[in-house]
């Protein structure tokens, strides 16, 4: 008999309930909150208000989506952490409430973890492919930038990580000191498609082994900016397109450097990106590229299941509902992994 899996993800800005019977997806609903804009940043006190409001929308819309009714779940998974501890107490609360309800497991995932797993959704299509373990991940999104070694669904180790900002925080404050709206990741990646990645340089980081850094390379924008706003007023609008080209070849390279050192020290070819940033187009391409050399074997997610969406949440249930792993109902979630 197929599992229905139910997966709620409220650990940011975006409230997301999907359903997946066994692996596959049958719905992925996602409401964004649009109200942090106007703020430059995701504000916590106005996310979880946003989560509370969505939550229940969000979840009808996917049961009806996926042709299922609430007594068809066999589990309700949730995202228990990293994250903003309000935005997580709304996910973590109905999706116990819905599961002691319903009388069916809970199933607690980490957030992290889940943005790796979503490479095992499958769409049920004879085309579907997962990556075989062991194979190494970069993680990148808004609040993390990791290189981890997977060797099982739940085996996984952490080879390097920022020591300050994380990649999608590059992206969001170099755009933000061009005076672009919050997040800026995306809008940077729009407009570097018409502009030359070689017209200027940033201060590279230089830190060894597989940890990054990001924030020399913000400083080292804001300063060239600072400098060039002297002499020209216009400078950021006459030059947005290649701007955005320039400072966002570093953070690729950056990463791309990294990993390729990864792969080096590991011996694992087999490569997968996951989080937020893995929706950039220099990033898909680079991994492509070096695909197409012969240099690993490339995992890229489907745009869906790039930024926060609970599709990913919902698979990393099903592998812990395999194993009978369920959380009992006094969970409490965590703001940070230890
Ligand atoms: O994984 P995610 O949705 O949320 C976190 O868990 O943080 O990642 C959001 C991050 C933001 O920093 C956003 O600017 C970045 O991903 N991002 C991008 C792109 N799309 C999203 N950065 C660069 N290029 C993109 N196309
Ligand atoms: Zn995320």
């Amino acid at each position: 008999m197929p599992a229905y899996i139910l997966g709620i993800e409220s650990s940011c800005d975006d409230t997301s309930a999907a359903v997946l019977q066994n692996t596959q997806l049958l719905s992925n609903i996602i409401a964004s909150q649009e109200v942090h804009a106007a703020f430059g940043g995701v504000v916590p006190e106005l996310a979880s208000r946003a989560h509370q409001q969505h939550i229940i929308p969000v979840i009808n819309n996917a049961l009806e989506q996926a042709g299922i009714k609430a007594s068809d779940l066999s589990a309700v998974a949730f995202t228990r952490g990293p994250g903003l501890l309000g935005s997580l107490l709304v996910g973590t609360s109905f999706a116990k409430s819905f599961a002691w309800a319903l009388g069916i497991p809970l199933i607690e995932v980490d957030h992290m973890q889940a943005h790796i797993l979503a490479h095992f959704i499958t769409s049920g299509k004879p085309d579907d492919q997962v990556p075989g373990f062991p194979f190494l991940c970069l993680t990148v999104s808004g609040g993390h930038t990791q290189i981890v070694q997977v060797n099982s669904h739940f085996e996984m180790f952490v080879l390097g990580r920022t020591i300050d900002d994380a990649a999608g925080e590059a992206f969001d404050k170099a755009a933000k000191i061009m005076g672009l709206p919050y997040p800026g990741g995306p809008l940077i990646d729009k407009y570097a498609k018409n502009g030359d990645a070689t017209a200027f340089s940033f201060a590279r980081p230089n830190i060894s082994g597989l940890d990054f850094s990001f924030s020399g390379l913000k400083t080292s924008f804001l300063y060239f900016l600072r400098d060039q706003l002297i002499e020209n007023p216009d400078f950021i609008e006459q030059n947005k397109a290649d701007l955005s080209a320039s400072i966002q070849k570093a953070i690729v390279d950056a990463l791309m450097d990294k990993l390729m050192k990864a792969v080096k020290q590991t011996g694992i070819k087999t490569v997968a990106v996951a989080g937020g940033v893995s929706a950039n187009s220099a990033l898909r391409a680079a991994f492509l590229e070096r695909q197409n050399q012969g240099v690993w074997k490339a995992f890229i997610p489907d745009f869906q299941f790039t930024t926060d969406n609970a599709a990913m949440i919902a698979v990393a249930g099903y592998f812990k509902f395999l194993k009978g792993d369920f959380a009992s109902l006094d969970v409490t979630p965590y703001s940070r992994t230890t």
